[in-house]
């Protein structure tokens, strides 16, 4: 085998339509059902370099056909919405709202009509000898058999809490992670028609909540919560009431409210790195060599492009006895990765403010103020918003 590419998310996939179509026997290991990756709600707003990325595999059909290209978004502070055009001031590079689970659903057709061969409901992946020339993946298919592969390499791609990672011997990796943040993210996705057909940032006195956009049926929101929110504490009445609150404008224009798709949960902002993103054999990819928060909303578009260059590096290596990709794999998608985490911060500086500090929330005031009416804030945001580009 060439490679096992532990994990059918987007990193994954990417990765494995890439080696398939290169020749590369490939071995996907997925640990839910087919139909479970292709209907999880995920994130849904996919930045240029990831589009690209799809674009130059012919993996970009489906985000063509249905994909709604976003060139701007409203942010709300003191009832009042402007717009940022921040494509305008990137030379027209624009977002495309897709939700990730049928981008996953037409990479899964992608790789199998590729010849790929992918076992789904696999349980107890196991990894050995990473640094040899030959490691092993050792796992229980979804009908009992134990079954213990042979390859190349190994990509993990099996997201934050996968087995790739926790492989790695202790002390080889160095963990890089951002000091905790007094605040988190109720995220809720609701079965209701977008009332906006922008992203609405909305900063208010009771706290940030956003309106993301997934699909004409389906809205993302965010609330800016404690860090100790439980989410048991947020049934949907409160939701509601929280939201109105604080996307509240003095315009005319209402919140639709519908049904709560999955539980409200709670997402932390805590980053973490795990620097570099290869142990020997084992090459890391996506949210397996890191965690971002979802402000800005980086993680899929790296995942993406992090696919890819792992697949254009083990291909070299493996054609063509070229090593040399695989060596800069690391410290590129770091470069790129890092670049997003600090579009990410800065938006979070900019919407989630400590509501009892009179003093942060001035600042926030003038920020607001400078995004709103200069160009040179607004090029910076859209600069950040963007990249990695
Ligand atoms: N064995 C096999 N598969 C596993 C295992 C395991 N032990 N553990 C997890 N998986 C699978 C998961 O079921 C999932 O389908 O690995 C896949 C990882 O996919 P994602 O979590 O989507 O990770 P990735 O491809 O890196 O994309 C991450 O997507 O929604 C965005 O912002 C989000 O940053 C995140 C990005």
């Amino acid at each position: 085998m060439g490679v096992v590419v532990i994990g059918a998310g987007v990193a994954g996939l990417v990765a494995a339509v890439v080696l398939a179509r290169r020749g590369i026997d490939t071995l996907v290991l997925e640990a839910a059902s087919r139909a479970r990756v292709e209907s999880r709600p995920r994130a849904g707003l996919l930045g240029p370099a990831a589009v690209d990325a799809l674009e130059r595999n012919g993996l970009a059909d489906g985000l063509r056909a249905e994909g709604a290209p976003h060139h701007n978004c409203e942010f709300r502070h003191r009832r009042r919405a402007f717009v940022v055009e921040y494509a305008r001031h990137a030379g027209g590079h624009h977002h495309v709202v897709y939700p990730q689970q049928k981008l996953v659903a037409d990479l899964v057709a992608a790789y199998l009509a590729a010849g790929g061969v992918i076992e789904f409901g696999v349980t107890d992946v196991m990894l050995d000898a990473l640094t040899s020339d030959h490691p092993a993946v050792s796992f229980v298919t979804a009908d009992g058999q134990r079954q213990t592969v042979e390859s190349r390499f190994i990509a993990g791609c099996d997201g934050h809490h996968g087995v790739s990672r926790g492989s790695i011997p202790e002390g080889a990796l160095r963990h890089i992670r951002q000091r905790d943040s007094a605040w988190a993210w109720l995220a809720v996705l609701a079965a209701v028609t977008p009332s906006t057909d922008k992203i609405i940032y909305g900063v208010s006195p009771r706290g940030f909540a956003g309106h993301m956009l997934r699909d004409h049926r389906t809205s993302r929101f965010y609330l800016q919560v404690e860090a100790t929110a439980d989410a048991a504490d947020w049934p949907a009445e409160r939701i509601w009431e929280e939201l109105h609150a604080r996307l509240a404008v003095d315009a005319d224009w209402q919140l639709a409210e519908g049904p709560l798709l999955e539980p409200p949960n709670v997402i932390t902002m805590d980053s973490v790195f795990y620097e570099p993103m290869r142990f020997g054999r084992l090459i890391l990819a996506g949210d397996a060599a890191r965690r971002v928060p979802p402000a800005a909303a980086k993680g899929a578009g790296l995942a993406i492009v992090d696919g890819e260059t792992l697949a254009l590096a083990v291909a070299a290596a493996l054609h063509d006895a070229d090593e040399r990709p695989l060596n800069a794999y690391s410290e590129v998608c770091l470069g790129r990765a890092w670049l997003a985490q600090e579009a990410s911060t800065k938006l979070l500086q900019l919407v989630n403010v400590e509501l009892a500090d009179p003093f942060a929330r001035r600042l926030q005031d003038v920020r607001l103020d400078r995004l709103r009416t200069s160009p040179v804030a607004a090029a910076e945001f859209a600069d950040h918003y963007l990249s990695p580009r």
